[in-house]
């Protein structure tokens, strides 16, 4: 029997699915993933785009380079991938954790989705906390312009810089979610891990909390990421391929009639 099948198997038999998602979920949209050959992390230094310091140490350089990301996430598609994800909801009960910024899983439809690190297309002041005024979209019409240098974003209210609402290194996830994450996948019944290398914490802790509480769990990945040995299984394919195949399979074993 295939991982793929014993996974259908499995749904068949559940009724909570739990689903961590990473960069590579989203790759096949055709955003890059960060730790992947060509990634966003091989030529950058993390800390200097991705930290507090970083930002206060160059905010133009980071609010530039999160314009241009922002961009790339705005001109993106779900694909078949988070659609298959999304229609496994009429399947059984579903709860995405996504490391993700871009919102695709929801612009597919999922229902149920909690974002680990934020979302790229909101912003705040670091000031004040205000939300509301123009964001890092504003410099996106400039980023293409060759030798020009954009100002800075500021705050429409008290000047201050504005940022993206994602969360960096050394900052706290958005209150409460980790916590319903935990609850979501202490619940499921099955727990996959799509496109994400585990090597983030507490994202990648989440495989632990499935395992003590009897979950089946399977890696699905374009090639086994270091968690892959913690897995019950583990699909090599690219998200965009097998999860198609597995909504497929799923709905072709259910719907198959019955024989006396
Ligand atoms: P990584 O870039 O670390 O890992 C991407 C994973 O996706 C790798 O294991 C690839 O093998 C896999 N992959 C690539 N294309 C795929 C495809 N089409 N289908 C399936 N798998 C594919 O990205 P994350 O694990 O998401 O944090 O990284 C975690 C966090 O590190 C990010 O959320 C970000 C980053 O620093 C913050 O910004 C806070």
């Amino acid at each position: 029997m295939t991982a793929t099948a014993r996974l259908v198997s499995m749904l068949r038999s559940s009724s909570s699915l739990s689903v961590l998602t990473g960069a590579g979920m989203s790759a096949e949209s055709g955003i890059p993933t960060f730790r992947d050959a060509g990634g966003l992390w091989e030529d950058e230094d993390p800390v200097s785009l991705a930290s507090v310091d970083g930002f206060l140490a160059n905010p133009a350089r980071v609010q530039r380079w999160y314009a241009e990301r922002l961009r790339g996430v705005m001109d993106a598609q779900p694909h078949s991938g988070h659609v298959a994800l999304a229609e496994l909801e009429s399947e059984l009960d579903v709860t995405v954790v996504t490391q993700n910024v871009d919102g695709l899983h929801s612009r597919a439809g999922s229902t149920n989705v909690l974002e680990m690190h934020g979302n790229i297309t909101r912003h705040f002041c670091v000031e004040c906390q205000d939300n509301t005024g123009p964001g890092l979209s504003t410099l996106t019409s400039t980023v293409d312009t060759a030798g020009s240098a954009p100002g800075l974003v500021q705050c429409t209210l008290c000047g201050g810089l504005i940022r993206p609402a994602v969360v960096w290194f050394g900052e706290m996830l958005p209150h409460g979610v980790f916590s319903r994450a935990v609850e979501a996948v202490a619940e499921s019944d099955v727990f996959l891990s799509i496109g994400t290398s585990s090597s983030v914490y507490p994202a990648s802790s989440l495989i632990e909390v499935a395992q003590s509480n009897g979950a089946y769990t399977v890696e699905i990945n374009v090639a086994p990421s270091v968690a892959a040995s913690r897995f019950d299984d583990s699909i090599t394919g690219r998200a965009g391929q097998v999860l198609p195949k597995l909504v497929s399979e799923l709905r072709s074993t259910v719907s198959a009639p019955e024989t006396t």
